[in-house]
């Protein structure tokens, strides 16, 4: 069983950082491979052209680790979430009338582009509510997006987790009914990929696209997807060097190449060798592969176990287990409370967790420990009790 992590992070003891949905820490180990690369470009004499490419795909192999996917030339290094989806976007054939279906209050950068798809092509954003709250919502909720997908649904984007409050969305059903009617399956993995297991060859996404800033425990501005058979042929946003094919012998760059690299190479972003953050990638995703993905679930199961029943004793409403993940837990807080008052004593407490809505958003770690969970227990019972 996995154990509590935080002395390999610089978090002071007084610090009870429960945001890891807002942005993970830096552990010791990623902010030394930071400084390293910093010091490699000081004097860059030592940076040779095998280095564009070797650490890169050393990053791809590691993610493709920990999503299962077999070829790890389908993994492209992104500037962030909304680039990876903005691909997916751009290389789906739609026809006038058809529909997009994504979820009530999505994430904005897996929103707005689909907005404008649907725009400019005439289709349909069909935008799946949640019921209102109540037991059986996550149930109810995935039933409604099952019901939404049809034969004219040209494409399915949505999380594994819900960004506010982790009500989890069964993939397997909507990928498998997605793929029924031939319509691209988008998943932004950004909030669970590494803390939730997420299985590629069972699932099947077209495109699984992931910011490493917060549960690959990376550095901002970096970011990984996965891209399946379906976009094997497609355009990259930015027509990049480095993903044409032979790109690594750099004296003859210039005899210009109309293949790309295989795979999802070529829907890498411009610069993807950046030396210092993908050593960061590297070692934030090492962590995850040591410590295990099922592992850290399970650490945030039982480390919020009680907390959640005592929150629902105080009146609070939390989603079914069944239905959310353990890392990202909305806390629905009683209907009149005043949210500035409960972030004005959250603040005190020292405590860091999102209010979200009306919910208050708790995304643990293998950095957190008793004591983080105990402060906050104390803030929601002084608000709530
Ligand atoms: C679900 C989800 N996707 C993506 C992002 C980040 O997107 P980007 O990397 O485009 O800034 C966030 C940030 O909170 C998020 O919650």
């Amino acid at each position: 069983m996995l154990t509590c992590q935080r002395d390999l992070f610089s978090l002071p003891p007084e610090l009870h950082y429960l945001n890891c949905a807002y942005m993970a820490p830096l552990s010791k180990a990623v902010q030394e491979a930071g400084i390293v690369g910093i010091r490699r470009k000081a004097v860059p004499h030592t940076i040779q052209a095998r280095h564009f490419f070797e650490e890169s795909d050393e990053v791809r192999r590691l993610f493709a680790r920990l999503v299962n996917a077999e070829d790890p030339s389908r993994i492209a290094i992104i500037p962030a979430a909304s680039y990876g989806i903005a691909t997916a976007a751009k290389n789906i054939r739609v026809r006038r009338g058809q529909n997009i279906v994504v979820t009530h209050e999505q994430f904005p950068g897996n929103v707005y582009v689909w907005r404008s798809l649907a725009q400019r092509e005439q289709l349909e954003l069909r935008t799946i509510e949640p019921p209102p709250d109540s037991s059986g919502r996550g149930k109810e909720w995935n039933a409604r997006i099952l019901e939404a997908i049809d034969p004219a649904t040209a494409a399915v984007a949505l999380g594994h987790v819900h960004w506010t409050d982790g009500t989890r969305f069964d993939l397997e059903k909507i990928g498998e009914r997605a793929r029924e009617f031939g319509a691209a399956f988008i998943v932004d993995g950004t909030q669970s990929v590494g803390a939730l297991p997420f299985d590629v060859q069972r699932l099947r996404p077209d495109a699984l696209v992931c910011a490493a800033y917060k549960w690959l425990l990376g550095p901002y501005s970096i970011g990984l997807a996965y891209y399946g058979p379906r976009y094997d042929d497609g355009v990259p946003l930015e027509e990049t060097w480095i993903a044409r094919r032979g790109s690594d012998d750099f004296r003859a760059l210039v005899n210009y190449q109309d293949d790309y690299q295989r795979g999802a190479v070529r829907y890498d972003v411009g610069e993807r060798s950046n030396f210092i953050l993908v050593p960061m990638l590297k070692t934030g995703l090492g962590h995850v592969l040591e410590w295990g993905v099922a592992e850290i679930q399970e650490y945030c199961r039982c480390l919020m176990g009680d907390f959640l029943a005592e929150a629902r004793e105080l009146g609070c409403a939390v989603e079914d287990e069944a239905w959310r993940g353990s890392h990202i837990v909305g806390i629905r807080l009683p209907p009149g409370l005043d949210l500035d008052a409960v972030q004005k004593e959250l603040a005190a407490a020292n405590v860091f967790a999102s209010l979200r809505g009306s919910a208050l958003r708790v995304s643990p770690h293998a950095y957190n420990d008793a004591e983080d969970v105990a402060a906050l227990r104390e803030v929601l019972r002084g608000v709530v009790g």
